[in-house]
């Protein structure tokens, strides 16, 4: 199985000399979704900020594809082939649905970008319906749909989401996960960081529970569910026994 990002003791944070991701190592494989789960302030975000080029790397490495990629400045990440979706401010409220994906796809040579926008409104029927409507209207989860759309316009070989599930419904949960595993049978390797830990490990291969900036715990997202000392302390959920 082909190695598509390896994170490698990463060291990480906002100010000099106060480390926030402290020799963090994680991986993921072609095909695979990866989840990460972690209490408030483990430092999840940091660390997929790191791994985006948004927060300063002081130690370690991040390899894509086995080339370094290390620190590479956020907005040259997606020709990389690594693509993220923070957790909020990730669409442009005040554009159109139809322009925001022209924006994201601002790096694709001119030419091809109204046949890219056609197949993310192919892959996303809801967008499609409402590519003139403004960006800031459309509902939560279709605002994360949008986040998506937009990452994935460009053909990266990896997405990183921030969750994507926070602050929506049930209804939209469900919608937003079961459209991030179709995703994934097209080809694509996910990094999931998440709060709604029995959602995402039931989309999940595999996992990492995340501690105070490094991983604690690594296994099959479905074994990880049914420990009941994980569970208990990270997972925010206690296994009836
Ligand atoms: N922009 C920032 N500047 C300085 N410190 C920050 C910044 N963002 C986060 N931190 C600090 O980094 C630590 C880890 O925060 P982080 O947001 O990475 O955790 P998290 O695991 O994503 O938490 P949550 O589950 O609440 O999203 C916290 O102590 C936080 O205060
Ligand atoms: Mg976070």
């Amino acid at each position: 199985m082909t190695r598509i990002l390896d994170v490698q003791e990463l060291v990480a944070g906002y100010e000099p000399g106060l480390s926030i991701v402290k020799g963090a190592s994680i991986h993921a494989d072609e095909g695979e979704i990866v989840v990460i789960l972690g209490p408030n302030g483990a430092g999840k975000s940091s660390l997929i900020k790191a791994i985006a080029g948004l927060v300063p790397v002081t130690g370690g490495q991040v390899l894509l594809d086995g080339v370094p990629i290390t620190a590479t400045p956020a907005h040259l990440m997606v020709r990389r082939g690594l693509a993220f979706v923070p957790q909020t401010e990730n669409i442009f409220p005040l554009l159109t649905v139809q322009e925001n994906l022209a924006v994201a796809g601002g790096i694709l040579p001119r030419a091809t970008v109204p046949a890219r926008i056609d197949e993310m409104f192919g892959m996303f029927p809801d967008l499609a319906r409402q590519r003139r409507l403004l960006a800031g209207s459309l509902s939560g989860g279709q605002r994360q749909m949008l986040a998506v759309a937009r990452a994935l316009i460009v053909h990266p070989r990896v997405l990183m989401l921030d969750e994507p599930s926070a602050g929506l419904s049930p209804k939209f949960v469900e919608m937003v996960f079961a459209r991030l595993g179709e995703i994934r049978r097209a080809g694509l390797t996910i990094v999931l960081v998440e709060q709604n830990a029995r959602a995402a490990l039931a989309i999940g291969d595999r996992a990492y529970v995340l501690a105070e900036g490094r991983e604690a715990h690594e296994g099959p997202a479905a074994t990880l569910w049914n420990d009941p000392v994980i569970a208990e302390l990270y997972l925010g959920h206690r296994k009836a026994s």
